[in-house]
């Protein structure tokens, strides 16, 4: 652990998907540093930049107009240098070059399970910012992004609604969470869907052909959220699958994909990585670290690594039931 008074320079990085507010947090990071007298140096492509020695200092001026700004100034990627030994071993001789002590670490699961390995193995102190779309962790209420992305998801939802209705048609819509639900049950009771499928509940696919049987005649069109990795495969085979057993029905499949990835953050993803980046500072000036700032109830908070990334934060099951009954 890093007593206050030794602590001079850090390490940034982004890493795993991109999230909106991953620049706000950069900017928070480089700021709150900047007042306590730190020098930070930003990696850029995630761990990449860690293994291959790319990066740049990062004054609290180069971080000025970005706060606004979808994707992140840093670039990010899933490294598989960093998942190595050797890897590792190249980014501790980089890190010890510049003199960096301490790592700030924005991302997702693999983004922690990397930096808690590295601390273990090369003993350089991190801290994590949770920063994904999917809001599949642990240890915060809302990961930066999430808000953004389901915002953005349902305006999506939105226009397909009106098109939809006017030809009385049967729509399956795609959204992102490759082991989450938690955008899609969002945005399924947000964009007033009928059903919702998604990687923690097995479905029927009788089930769902009845729930649409029941609103048939009743409604003039209807949405199905589908999470990427809902059990059945996707929304064009879940659509397909359905298709066999209505043939009647006119159905259309659309995939939000990416879209959801970029854009403006919303004010809460703004103000959520604005708050996380100065606790992460001074959560490393305290001499915390191997653990993630996340926010719950209102309050910040640090979880580990460890915890913060085993298994997948659970969805609101409560949810499942809201929907059920604002589709009858
Ligand atoms: O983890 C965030 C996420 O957007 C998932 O929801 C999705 O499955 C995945 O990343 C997509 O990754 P890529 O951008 O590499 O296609």
């Amino acid at each position: 652990m890093i007593g206050r008074s030794k602590l001079g320079h850090l390490g940034l990085l982004t890493s795993g998907g991109d999230s909106p507010g991953m620049n706000a947090a950069i900017r928070a990071v480089v700021r709150g540093a900047h007042v306590h007298g730190l020098k930070v140096t930003g990696f850029l492509g995630g761990f990449d930049g860690l293994v291959n020695g790319h990066h740049r200092s990062l004054g609290p001026r180069d971080v000025s107009n970005i706060i606004q700004r979808g994707g992140t100034m840093l670039r990010s990627a899933r490294s598989s240098a960093f998942m190595t030994a050797e890897g590792r071993a190249m980014a501790a001789v980089v890190l010890q070059d510049l003199g960096v002590e301490a790592l700030v670490v924005v991302g997702g699961n693999g983004t922690f399970a990397g930096a808690e390995v590295f601390q273990k193995e090369h003993g350089v102190p991190a801290v994590g910012l949770p920063a994904t779309i999917d809001n599949d962790l642990k240890g915060t209420d809302r990961s930066i992004g999430y808000d953004t992305a389901i915002n953005t998801a349902v305006e999506a939802m939105d226009r397909i609604r009106d098109t939809a209705s006017s030809h009385d048609r049967l729509f399956f819509v795609e959204v992102m969470g490759r082991d989450s639900g938690a955008i899609a049950l969002d945005c399924a009771v947000a964009a007033g869907a009928e059903y919702v499928l998604v990687p923690e509940r097995e479905e029927h696919i009788d089930q769902l052909i009845q729930a649409i049987k029941g609103a048939d005649g009743a409604k003039s069109s209807s949405i199905v959220v589908v999470a990427e990795g809902e059990t059945e495969g996707g929304a064009f085979q879940v659509a397909r699958l359905v298709k066999e057993h209505l043939p009647h029905k006119d159905i259309r499949v659309t995939v939000i994909g990416h879209v959801q990835r970029g854009g403006s953050p919303t004010v809460q993803d703004r103000v959520l990585a604005s708050r996380l980046g100065i606790a992460a500072v001074d959560a490393l000036l305290r001499g915390d670290s191997n653990c993630m700032m996340g926010m719950i109830n209102g309050q910040v908070t640090a979880t580990r690594f460890s915890d913060a990334i085993i298994g997948h934060r659970a969805v609101d099951h409560d949810l499942f039931r809201v929907l059920r009954i604002l589709a009858t």
